[in-house]
């Protein structure tokens, strides 16, 4: 458990953490966040998850609650008060704290920022089996590029994956194509060994992992093609992936139910995997 949580500019006990109940984050969602992967104490492309959050504030007109210089130093504070080696750092930014109206306040607040941490197993190149994953319809908002705390529909179609056996839910929109998973990027090789995953505009978040890989695949001399896919062209695909800061490059074996490719991880996701925990592991060391 960690021991620590920054909140507005304090190291307090995680255990006592908390924000005002008119936080405009907690009554209307009214914020960003940002999850940066730790590996053996290293952050993973904590710059390009910066220059993500900055992004989603523009975005919000939020302003930044404190510098980057500071942000930077906040994350290695924390990192270092909870003895963090392997898991992530999660920082969200919210609009503050004013009397509840959904226009943005009349007199300026400032922002409220909140950071934790937390352990979870080293991720290794050997990603075991493989995972399902289940579809649901993707009926979220037309600005999924920006990192909003706002996740009902993302928390609902992870919740109907899960009761169903699958750990991810891939996010089908009206054509039928899948746009991204509940909490990752979506995958797919097809029968021909090209990668293909959707074009980032407004309608995905367009994820840090996905683009490292992107310059890892570049590296490989992998064909990747940006654009959408169906579902039927993900059951019948040879592999299929996801990626985030979290999960790294994970296989998918299943697709509501039918198994993709012969039902075991694919050989290029494998590599992939393979190729990322080393990104990772040669990251930038905290210290
Ligand atoms: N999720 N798509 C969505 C909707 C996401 O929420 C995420 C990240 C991704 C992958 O982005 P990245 O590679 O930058 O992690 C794609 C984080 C991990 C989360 O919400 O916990």
């Amino acid at each position: 458990m960690a021991r620590y949580a920054y909140v507005n500019g304090r190291y307090v006990d995680h255990r006592e953490a908390s924000v005002h109940i008119e936080d405009r984050g907690y009554q209307l969602a009214d914020g960003v966040y940002e999850v940066v992967g730790v590996r053996d104490g290293k952050l993973i492309d904590e710059g390009l998850h910066i220059d993500r959050l900055d992004r989603s504030l523009g975005e919000l007109r939020i302003a930044w609650p404190v510098a980057r210089t500071t942000l930077s130093f906040v994350i290695r504070e924390l990192m270092r008060r909870n003895r963090l080696k392997d898991g992530l750092v999660y920082m969200q930014v919210t609009r503050g704290v004013a009397r509840r109206d959904h226009a943005f306040p009349t007199k300026p607040v400032k922002p409220a920022i909140v950071l934790t941490t937390k352990n979870t197993k080293r991720i290794e190149a050997d990603p075991g089996p493989g995972i399902a994953v289940k579809s649901q319809r993707d009926i979220r908002w037309e600005r999924c590029d920006i990192k909003t705390i706002a996740l009902l529909p993302n928390v609902l179609a992870k919740q109907a994956a899960r009761e169903s056996g699958a750990y991810e839910a891939w996010l089908i929109d009206a054509d039928g194509c899948v746009t991204e998973g509940a909490s990752t990027n979506a995958w797919i090789v097809t029968q021909d060994g090209e990668l293909v995953t959707r074009q980032t505009d407004s309608g995905i978040l367009a994820g840090i992992t996905r683009h490292t890989l992107k310059s890892l695949c570049n590296s490989l001399q992998l064909k990747l093609v940006e654009r959408p896919f169906t579902l039927a062209e993900a059951k019948r695909a040879k592999e299929a992936f996801i990626t985030s800061a979290t999960s790294f490059v994970m296989p998918v074996v299943k697709v509501d139910g039918d198994t993709v490719g012969d039902g075991k991880v694919g050989q290029t996701a494998q590599r992939l995997r393979e190729e990322y925990v080393r990104f990772a592991a040669a990251g930038e060391p905290v210290t």
